[in-house]
């Protein structure tokens, strides 16, 4: 008997000490931070948007958090500025990902703002990367022999589109290519307090 009390205050121990440093001591220093001035929240399209990112799971392969030079080159790389708790503040659940098998997405919007471009690669990214791995996503348009008028025509490179036919962007498309165009992290951030 002696040896199961031991036993489980041992695991209360070790499971109190784990929950205080990773959830509530990490939750305590970055709560109170203020959103920067130059980061706004996200519409309701570009929300949107970002459950069709969750839904198809983009994050599987693209994390959200450019890393300091001392873990990897990604300001080499163009993928912006290390990343702060601020950033993240309209960000629920947060979309950080660990995989990185396709290029980080957070300022993705300051480096491919073309609404062409991200729509186009969605319906087809090696008609823009020619080895690219990135799945193509044909559901999210459809193919017309003519556009409606208030339909968005995606503009895609010779030999993209079925012959003869038009390739228009559905909702969900142009709700995801908003949230990509949305994710800048290039405004200044207040430097963290030195503690
Ligand atoms: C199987 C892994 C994988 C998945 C899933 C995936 N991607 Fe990618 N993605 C890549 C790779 C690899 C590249 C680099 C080659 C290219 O541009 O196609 C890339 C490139 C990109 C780029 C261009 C990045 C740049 O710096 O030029 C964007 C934008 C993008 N992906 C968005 C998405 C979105 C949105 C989804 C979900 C709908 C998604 N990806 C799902 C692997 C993936």
């Amino acid at each position: 008997m002696e040896n199961e009390v031991k036993l489980i205050t041992g695991t209360m121990v070790t499971f109190t000490i784990a929950v205080a440093a990773l959830v509530l001591i990490p939750y305590f220093q970055v709560r109170d931070i203020p959103a920067p001035d130059g980061l706004k929240p996200y519409t309701s399209a570009e929300l949107r948007g970002r459950e069709v990112y969750i839904a198809n799971g983009c994050m599987y392969c693209h994390t959200q958090q450019p890393r300091d030079a001392s873990f990897a080159p990604d300001a080499k790389r163009g993928w912006g500025r290390v990343s702060v708790p601020a950033d993240y503040t309209y960000d629920r659940p947060h979309l950080l990902g660990s995989m990185r098998t396709g290029p980080d997405l957070f300022n993705i919007g300051v480096r491919q703002p073309s609404l062409d471009w991200n729509l186009g690669h969605l319906y087809q990214p090696r008609a823009y990367v020619k080895e690219s791995i990135m799945p193509s996503y044909p559901y999210m348009f459809e193919v017309k022999d003519k556009a409606d008028k208030d339909e968005t025509v995606v503009n895609l490179p010779p030999g993209t589109a079925p012959e003869g036919k038009v390739v228009v962007a559905k909702p969900e498309a142009l709700d995801l290519v908003k949230y990509l165009q949305s994710l800048k992290r290039n405004y200044p951030i207040v430097p963290a307090d030195p503690q």
